[in-house]
This record gives structure tokens, sequence and C-alpha cells, in this order.
């Protein structure tokens, strides 16, 4: 027999009955027929934020907030980071199954050939002044990438699609560097095709006047890395975001504008900066005891990389990220936050107050690291994050678009305004 719930309405004494799917699912519009009379628009569900309510089916990011589980198409992120490539991870992300040699030198082919930008797209940066946030010049570039692409409109043509994706994933590195370059006032550097995917965003970013950028390679792997981590995230506020603007069957472009706004929150791609001001702020290992105290006397003061809404253990990203950090700093030097950052880590992980509330360090406690150390500043960290991002929001886009239960996204509000009542004159207001 099949799982069912047996539901009392103590209002009208009427019993209801309602399948539960595997997973333990109800369908929230089976709670509709619970009527008290037959005006009555029948039972709903109310939730912010979504706290308890899955509003799709994926096959895409798996996660286990409790156990510290993440896996893309079933693969753990831990193995996914020492072993692939972001190139391999995305067509992994998109496609459900790792490239074969053949299959992935395509895809590498198909992602290098897009990586400029129209002259036009250059221009319209141009425009932009010139301490704008890379974030907000990044996300308007996107936008504007449906004007000069039209045939993105043609969302359910798989071969216009693809190309879509193509472009999205080879160009958001092309508009991140350029983002930067402006920012700095430096000349734009032309995409190197040579290089993989991560050595080339170097170049584009940090290439001077030599005539061919030499990538170090324990920096491209430790970018890859990061790139790997940040890839997907199952239904966080862009992938959303992202899936709400697609239904609407807006085209990509414009969709991924919307996901990457998302991104720009500080309560989303922008907590590893707030994690670097804390650092700062803390300023030396002498401070920290003082710094967790103010934390724990419940003044609003946070741990910034502390804590997540899904994972209740140490964040699987966070580990990876830890033995890049070290990597990284044996070429760059040690960035002198390190040490503040290891001694909060040491004693929130003893501390009473972190362990009873399971606070653990997330992704965000030292990425921040890697990225100042590597010559980042710090408003172009939801960038780097957005770029990660970029395969992950596509992926679940495509996905949105074929599954057979999409409809537009409109979710129902519980009114409390004003009731019926009749215009005022001007004059008698
Ligand atoms: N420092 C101190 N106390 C904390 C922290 C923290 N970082 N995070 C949660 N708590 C405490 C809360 O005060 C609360 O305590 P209480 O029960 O005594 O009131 C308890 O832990 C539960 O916290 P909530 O805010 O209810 O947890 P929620 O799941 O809503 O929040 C969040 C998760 C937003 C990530 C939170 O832990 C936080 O603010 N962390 C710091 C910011 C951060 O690092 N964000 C990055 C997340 S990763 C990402 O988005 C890529």
């Amino acid at each position: 027999m099949a799982d069912t719930l047996t539901i009392t309405d103590n209002r009208t004494g009427k019993q209801y009955e309602v399948p539960v799917a595997e997973g333990g699912v109800i369908r929230a519009t089976d709670l509709r027929q619970i009527k008290t009379d037959k005006d009555d628009a029948g039972l709903m569900t109310y939730d912010p934020a979504f706290m308890n309510t899955a509003a799709c089916r994926s096959r895409i990011t798996y996660i286990d907030g409790d156990k510290g589980i993440l896996e893309y198409r079933g693969y753990p992120i831990d193995q996914l980071a020492e072993h692939s490539t972001y190139l391999e991870t995305a067509y992994l992300i998109m496609f459900g199954e790792l490239p074969t040699d053949a299959q992935l030198k395509t895809w590498t082919q198909d992602i290098t050939l897009h990586t400029m930008l129209h002259e036009n797209i250059k221009k319209l940066m141009e425009g932009y002044q010139y301490d704008a946030h890379p974030m907000g010049v990044f996300l308007s570039t996107v936008g504007a990438f449906s004007t000069f692409y039209p045939d993105a409109k043609q969302i359910f043509d798989e071969q216009s699609r693809k190309k879509q994706i193509h472009r999205l994933i080879a160009k958001v590195p092309t508009i991140a560097a350029y983002a930067y370059r402006h920012s700095i006032g430096r000349p734009y550097n032309n995409p190197d095709n040579d290089l993989s995917f991560s050595g080339n965003f170097l170049n584009m970013l940090f290439k001077m006047t030599e005539l061919k950028y030499k990538v170090n390679p324990v920096l491209e792997r430790a970018l890859d890395i990061l790139f790997i981590l940040h890839a997907d995230h199952e239904q966080n506020c862009s992938t959303t975001a992202m899936r709400v603007i697609g239904s609407s069957q807006a085209d990509p472009y414009s969709a991924m504008a919307g996901a990457a706004a998302a991104l720009y929150g500080p309560l989303h791609g922008g907590a590893n900066e707030a994690v670097l001001r804390m650092l700062k702020e803390i300023g030396s290992i002498d401070n920290v005891p003082g710094f967790i105290k103010r934390v724990k006397g419940g003044e609003g003061t946070r741990l910034m990389g502390f804590g997540h809404r899904v994972y209740k253990s140490y964040d699987p990203r966070a580990k990876i990220i830890k033995k890049t950090a070290y990597e990284v700093f044996e070429v760059t030097g040690k960035n002198p936050l390190l040490d503040i950052a290891l001694e909060l880590e040491r004693i929130a992980l003893e501390d009473e107050y972190f362990v009873s509330r399971k606070l653990y360090p997330n992704v965000d406690f030292y990425s921040g690291l890697i990225y100042q150390a590597m010559g980042f500043p710090v408003e172009m960290f939801a960038v780097l994050f957005a770029i990660a991002r970029t395969v992950g929001w596509v992926a679940q886009w495509e996905e949105m678009l074929l599954d057979p239960e999409t409809k537009i996204a409109r979710p129902k509000q519980l009114y409390e305004g004003a009731t019926t009542r009749d215009y005022i004159p001007m004059s008698n207001r």
C-alpha cells in the first residue's frame, strides 16, 4: 500500500487522506481540498523563505547538511576537488556524467572558442564609472548579452540553448577580468586560448607588458579548485532566482543577470568579504578571546564564515579550502590574517556556544584569505563566485525548462491589506 497521510480538520471534523511520495513529500495542492465550506478556497501552507518547501525536482546536486556531504551528480566534492578540473566538473554538472577524453576535448574547445567579447560590449563596459563595483558591472553586462544574442530567445531549441551555455561559461571570466581592469584603470587583456580556463582568467587579470603571461601552476590549480567548490549548491537564493525568472521563459542572459543580482547580496555571495573585514578588525591573535566573548554576548556580533543554513557540521568545502590555502601561501607568502583565522577556529570548535549550536567554518571562512593572497581586491570576491556558479545556474535553468511539471513561478500570499473601499476624490482626503 502506498504511504498516505490522514488529516483530520478539527474545524469541520472531516478526514482527508493525501498521498506521501518518496522522500516524505506531500503535494501542497493536495491540501486545497480541505475546506470549511464550498466558498473556502482551501487550505494553504505559509512558508516564507521556503524553509520547508521543495520547489522542484533536481538530479544535479545532493547535500546532507547534518553529515557534511556535498555531491555533484553523485560524485563527492572532495574527490572532484582532488582529481577533476573546473571544465570537467562543469561538463559533469551540465550533462550528468563525467566526459570521455573526446567529449572533454570537444567541450573545452566549445568553451575556449567563445571567450572573446564583442567589441561593443567592451565599449559598454568602458561607460561605467572608474570606481564601479565589479559585481554591478558583471550583472548588468550579463543582462546586456541578451541584446547581442537575440537567438537566445529560442529557449526550446536545444542547439540554441547549447550555444548560449557555451557563451555564458566562456565569457563570464572575460567580463569579470575586464570589470577588474576597468576598476584599476588598466587596458583589457584579450583571452589567451592556449591557456586553461583558470590560467586564462589569471592572464586576463594580471598580464602586464609581457608578450605571454606565465601562469603559476599552483595558483592556477587553486583557482580551479575554488571554482569546482562553488560550481553548484542546489536551490540557494541565486539559483532559485535563476529558476524563477527562467520559468517566465525569459532568455538565459536576462535570467542570469537576476541570479547574479541575488548573489551580490551580503547574505549570499558577500560573506567572504565580511570575513576579511572581521579578521582585520580583530587585528591580532591577542584580541581573539575578547572577540569571541563579544560574539557570545549576543550583541549582534557574529563570527563571520561560521554557521550555515544547511550544514550543521563542518562544511565539506571549508576543509578543502583550508588545505588549498596553505598551498597558495607557499607561493604568495602567508596572509598575515591566517593566524587570526586559525586561532578563531581553534577556540570556536572547543567552545560550548558554537558546539551546541552546531556552528562550524563554512566555505567563506578561508576563501577570502586565498583570494586576497592571490591579489584580488575584496570587491572581486562575489564576481569569482559568480564565474564558478554560472554552470550551476545554467544547468538548473535547463533542468527547469525541460521539466514537464514546470509552470511559471507564482507563489500565493496572505493578503492583510485594506478591505474594499471607494475611491476618495483629492478634495476630500
Ligand atoms: N556567529 C555567532 N552565532 C551564530 C552564528 C555566527 N556566525 N551563526 C549562527 N549563530 C547563532 C545564532 O545567534 C543563533 O543562536 P540562538 O539560538 O542563541 O539565537 C543560532 O546560532 C542559530 O542561528 P540562525 O541565525 O537561526 O541560523 P541560520 O540558519 O538562520 O543562519 C547563517 C545561517 C546566516 C549562515 C548564519 O550562521 C550566519 O549569519 N553566519 C555568518 C555569515 C556567514 O558566514 N554566511 C555565509 C554562509 S555560506 C554562503 O552563503 C556561501
